[in-house]
Formats: structure tokens, C-alpha cells, sequence
């Protein structure tokens, strides 16, 4: 879609909105349950938040389900249960997420196993949150809550996460989002649009709840 597209698409969605009701809303995307993928840093859980308001259901953060489930940080689960174990629990979360009206946001390793790959895929729409790694590296350098990256040179390692993970994101994904300077509102009108066009090309699938 080109600049202008999108420019007036933001503006009209921020003009018709505060007037649409909530059933107004939902109308038309009454029944999907967006997941959201990518890298860490990407967005998924903010952006995931704006879309759940949007589209008035709840918002089913991975990493938070897992962080309430085993009653510790992300950090304190790596440190004394190892990677493999959080896999686990990502993968467990993952299924127990998928299906229920929600949008979910995942973890941005979501994809490295070939089981969770497999439900992703029988669970559209996805939608990949694309970032560059010189992107995330400015918005998550430093952050302790994050294993992978808390032990420094951030960006060498989000090149090699990218390396590995883009093709398994483009794998999955329905719609891919290029994030970069675009706004978070526009982020959203994009998304909006997508699903959209998406829910007319497949229909209204049903869900599980
Ligand atoms: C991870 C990303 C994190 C979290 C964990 C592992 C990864 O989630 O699940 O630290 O492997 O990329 P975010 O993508 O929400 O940061």
C-alpha cells in the first residue's frame, strides 16, 4: 500500500471510531483471534493490547500466562529451570491460548519448535511484527528481563535470532507488518484493514469458546 492509503486510513479510522459502538466494532470481526509474532522488541505486546481493545477481547500475553503459571520472572525461569523448561511451558501456554477468542501476543522463540509451528498454522491469522534488528536493539538494549539479550552486545545477537527466526515468521505468517517508524495507530489501521480483507477472503471460522 502506498503513504497516502494508509494516511487516510488512519485518519478515517480515528474519525469514525469514538462514534462506532462497541457491537458496531466488533461486527465485522466478530470472531477472529488474531496471534501475534516476532522478534522481542517488536510490539507484540502493546500492539496486542490496542488490537484486544479494538476488537473488545481479551488480549493473551504468552509470556505473562507463563510468568503467572509458575509464580516467577522470565529470568528466574531460565536461571533455575534452564531454557528447555521455559520452551515447555511456552509450548503448553501456546496450546492453551489458541482457539479462545482473544488476541494472543507470543514469546518471539515461539517459533523454534516445530510442534508450536504446527498449531500456529492450524490457528490463522498470524501476524508477523517485522523489525529489523538495528530497530529492537534501540528499544530493548539493556533490558534484564530479557535472557537472550541481558548479557550485552544486544544487536549481534538479535541478527543471529533473526537469522534463524524471519524465515519461520514468514513461514507462519498471514499478513506481515513492517515495523519501523510507523506510529502504533497506524500500526493498528494496517493490522485492522488486514483482518479485514483476510475475514472476506475465509469467511467467519468458528472458535472453540
Ligand atoms: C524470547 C522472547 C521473550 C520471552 C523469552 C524468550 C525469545 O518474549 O518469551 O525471554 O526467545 O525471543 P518477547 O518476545 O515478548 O520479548
Amino acid at each position: 500500500m502506498d503513504d497516502g492509503n494508509a494516511v487516510v486510513k488512519k485518519a478515517l479510522l480515528e474519525q469514525v471510531w469514538p462514534h462506532m459502538t462497541e457491537r458496531m466494532k466488533n461486527k465485522k470481526l466478530a470472531r477472529i483471534s488474531p496471534v501475534l509474532v516476532g522478534l522481542m522488541g517488536s510490539g507484540k505486546s502493546s500492539i496486542g493490547r490496542r488490537l484486544a481493545e479494538y476488537l473488545d477481547v481479551p488480549l493473551l500475553d504468552l509470556d505473562e500466562m507463563i510468568i503467572e503459571r509458575a509464580g516467577c520472572s522470565i529470568p528466574e525461569i531460565f536461571g533455575r529451570l534452564g531454557e528447555e523448561a521455559f520452551r515447555d511451558m511456552e509450548t503448553a501456554t501456546l496450546g492453551d491460548a489458541l482457539g479462545r477468542h482473544a488476541v494472543i501476543a507470543t514469546g518471539g522463540g515461539v517459533v523454534m519448535r516445530a510442534e508450536n509451528m504446527a498449531l500456529l498454522k492450524e490457528h490463522p491469522p498470524v501476524i508477523w511484527l517485522k523489525a529489523s534488528p538495528e530497530f529492537l536493539a534501540q528499544r530493548i538494549d539493556g533490558d534484564l528481563n530479557r535472557p537472550l539479550i541481558a548479557a550485552g552486545d544486544t544487536l549481534n545477537k538479535l541478527k543471529e535470532l533473526a537469522r534463524v527466526r524471519y524465515p519461520l515468521y514468514e513461514e507462519c505468517a498471514d499478513f506481515i507488518l513492517p515495523r519501523g517508524d510507523m506510529e502504533k495507530s497506524e500500526a493498528l489501521a494496517e493490522i485492522v484493514a488486514f483482518l479485514n480483507a483476510w475475514q472476506k477472503r475465509v469467511g467467519n471460522p468458528g472458535r472453540k469458546d
